[in-house]
């Protein structure tokens, strides 16, 4: 192995870059801290109120020893705060939200679970960087699926409603007047349960490929009270879909697919006329290069975790999180037959851009 010449280096960009190494790997350790304390509820038992090591374990029927050395971590990290003159932990109310709250839209909850689905495939994922291929979505366990929708509820519950649908004025009155709308991807359903609350006289249909996502959405539906309301179907809709609909949403599934194009012109043979197809991906540049700072680093590592990866092991696009930017968007929409692209004009988010296709 050839000797690397580190006498150029600048001492003081070394010391520079070692911290912000050192960070991530901080960060990492936090990361997997969380998603045990989530599993366990201990954020949500310490939002209950200040609690000693033995407080929070006894509220949480967890080892004392263990959570004692958690709290502490925590504490290091400044995500609860220590009382020295008692040894209570607190959890401030500004980091309830984020840690201990399900309903709040800052909840990172749903990620911490998802990290346990992705340790499952992480020899898998090593092997593919040599190997090619990837780990196809049935590698994943329950913890994927579960922590995927807990994640993406949020949106649901404070975006669809308040702010997306307000976008697309067309689409929100057509589905007051029954419209027929298929949810394709739908995943765990929770789009599809919003949507079949707000608009009772809707015909909704969630088609998935997943068998694990799909029973998800049947148990979430059938809790919901919505079973008659709500069809859901086992298809890959890159082979089409089975009815012909007013308006087709696909809520971050396109730059996931095996065949994104044939999935795109699946959706637009089954389009009526004068439908619209509402397409949520994730927002990212037209040249990745631009990609740069905290939310692009969660996001190539989600690609390579699932979505990219998911896609590859069936010998697909694998376009990835950031595979679909707007210029993707047109190109893959004018090829699937669709006349109009438009960016709907939803408050400016981080995350996710809404797209209206129409034939
Ligand atoms: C990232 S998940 C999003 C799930 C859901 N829309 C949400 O926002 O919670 C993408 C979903 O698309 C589904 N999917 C991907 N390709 C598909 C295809 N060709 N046909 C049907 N479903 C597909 C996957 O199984 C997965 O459930």
């Amino acid at each position: 192995m050839s000797q690397i010449d580190t006498t150029t280096a600048n001492a003081e960009a070394t010391e520079e870059f070692t911290g912000t190494v050192l960070d991530d790997v901080a960060g990492f350790i936090m990361t997997l801290l969380s998603a045990i304390g989530e599993r366990h509820g201990l954020f949500r038992a310490l939002a209950d109120g200040p609690a000693s090591s033995a407080e929070l374990a006894e509220r949480t029927g967890t080892d004392e020893r263990y959570v004692r050395e958690w709290l502490r971590a925590m504490a290091a990290a400044e995500y609860v705060v220590h009382d020295r003159s008692n040894g209570s932990y607190t959890l401030p109310a500004a980091h309830a939200g984020v840690l201990a709250d399900e309903n709040s839209p800052y909840f990172f909850g749903g990620p911490f679970q998802m990290v346990f689905g992705y340790l499952g495939i992480v020899e898998r994922v090593a092997a593919a960087f040599r190997e090619g291929g990837g780990a196809p979505q049935s590698a994943y366990g329950p913890d994927l699926w579960e922590g995927m929708a807990r994640f993406t509820n949020g949106w649901f519950e404070h975006l669809l409603l308040a702010d997306w649908l307000p976008a697309v004025p067309g689409v929100r009155r057509k589905l007051e007047q029954g419209a027929r709308l298929a949810d394709v991807g739908c995943g765990a359903g929770t789009g599809l349960i919003r949507l079949a609350r707000e608009f009772p006289h809707a015909r909704l249909t969630g088609y998935d490929v997943s068998p694990e996502q799909l029973e998800l959405a049947r148990t979430g539906i059938a809790q919901a009270g919505l079973a008659d309301r709500v069809e859901l179907r086992l298809a890959d809709v890159s082979q089409g879909l089975s009815e012909r609909y007013d308006v087709v949403t696909t809520f971050d599934v396109v730059h996931d697919a095996v065949d994104p194009l044939g999935l795109m012109r699946g959706i637009r043979a089954a389009l009526e006329d004068d439908g619209s197809y509402l397409m949520l991906e994730i927002k990212s540049a037209d040249d990745p290069a631009d990609n740069v700072g905290v939310l692009p680093q969660f996001l190539y590592g989600a690609s390579i975790f699932y979505c990219m990866t998911t896609s590859l092991a069936r010998g697909g696009a694998g376009l990835g999180t950031c595979g679909m930017p707007e210029a993707k968007v047109r190109e893959l929409g004018a090829q699937a037959g669709f006349d109009s692209v438009a960016v709907a004009p939803i408050t400016e988010n981080p995350f996710n851009v809404l797209y209206e296709l129409r034939p």
